[in-house]
């Protein structure tokens, strides 16, 4: 295993397998009322530049149920934000806690961190990849389908951060992908290259229509990401007819899944009728995200 967990092409095939099968186990102990505490004495830092719901509340109560401590830190109230050098602060983290989760805003800052850090480095978001989020849309689908392997899912929406991760994923998983993005809203070249490279199988639709035809699960996020709030209006424009909604649904398979990583922008890119109606499996997803992200740091963190 790599140290860190910055992409969700930095763990192999089988250790995604290996992650996907503890996190559904964890799921099952947890409902007995079982937590074990394997981390007992481990500890998370968490920093966040970005606000989260999701991301904060399953890390740090995953943390805790291993027998951990999870530590909050806004970058807001770190010294950072007063200047001092990521590579100063990854150094100094290394020598209090075990493991650093970093929501940030340039991916290149939690690269800088993990180069510098001594201790795992896990991405909680960035603008290039949501790797943990996939690991939950992954599990989420294993759960459901039981394998992965030639399954259909369409993206349709923006190409973004948690866009590229589903991309990169296929390799791992044998998921065939079908994206449907307004122009100038595709992912990035370099991801798509990356993907292929790595064997990943997608296909670029011209319309969401196209890309949900013969889809086992579709896939959304928001068009308007933290960061992109200034392109707000241009986007809503650019992405008109990119709604899941129940019209898309019914151009799918009746037995389509829905996914969304929240939050939604309900009556926008999801309406409300497919993300509360009985094909969606977006209440399972972010629930998984604890299980996920705990299989996750039992993974890195553990020491046999
Ligand atoms: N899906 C997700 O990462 O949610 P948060 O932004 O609330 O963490
Ligand atoms: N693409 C979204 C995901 C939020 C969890 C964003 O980056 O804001």
């Amino acid at each position: 295993m790599n140290k860190d967990f910055l992409s969700i092409l930095d763990i192999t095939k089988d250790e995604l397998t290996e992650i996907l099968t503890n996190a559904i186990y964890l799921k099952k102990l947890r409902k007995k009322g079982k937590l074990p505490e394997v981390l007992r004495g481990k500890s998370l830092a968490m920093i966040f530049e970005k606000s989260s719901t999701r991301t904060h509340i399953s890390f740090e109560v995953g943390m805790n149920e291993l027998g951990g401590h999870a530590l909050f830190l806004s970058t807001r109230d770190l010294q950072i934000d007063r200047g001092e050098e990521i590579r100063d602060t990854a150094r100094v983290a290394s020598s209090y806690v075990s493991a650093v989760m970093i929501r940030a805003f340039k991916h290149t800052t939690i690269e800088e961190f993990a180069k510098y850090a001594t201790i795992p480095v896990i991405n909680g978001l960035s603008d290039q990849e949501h790797p943990c989020q996939i690991l939950a849309d992954l599990m989420t689908i294993k759960e459901h389908f039981g394998s992965m392997q030639g399954l259909r899912v369409a993206w349709v929406g923006d190409g973004n951060n948690v866009c590229n991760s589903l991309i990169l994923s296929s390799a791992l998983t044998g998921i065939r992908l079908s994206i449907a993005c307004p122009k100038g809203f595709t992912p990035s070249k370099s991801i798509l290259k990356k993907a292929k490279d790595n064997g990943s199988l997608i296909q670029l639709e011209p319309s969401p229509d196209d890309a949900v035809k013969d889809a086992d699960v579709i896939v959304t996020d928001t068009w308007v990401s933290m960061g992109d709030e200034n392109e707000r209006e241009e986007r809503l424009r650019a992405f008109k007819g990119y709604t899941v909604n129940e019209h898309l649904l019914s151009r799918a398979s009746e037995d389509v899944w829905v996914l969304h990583c929240l939050p939604a922008h309900r009556g926008e890119e999801i309406s409300n009728g497919v993300i509360d109606g009985n094909r969606s499996l977006v209440w399972d997803e972010a629930e998984n995200r604890l299980h996920a992200q705990k299989a996750l740091l039992i993974k890195l963190l553990k020491t046999k």
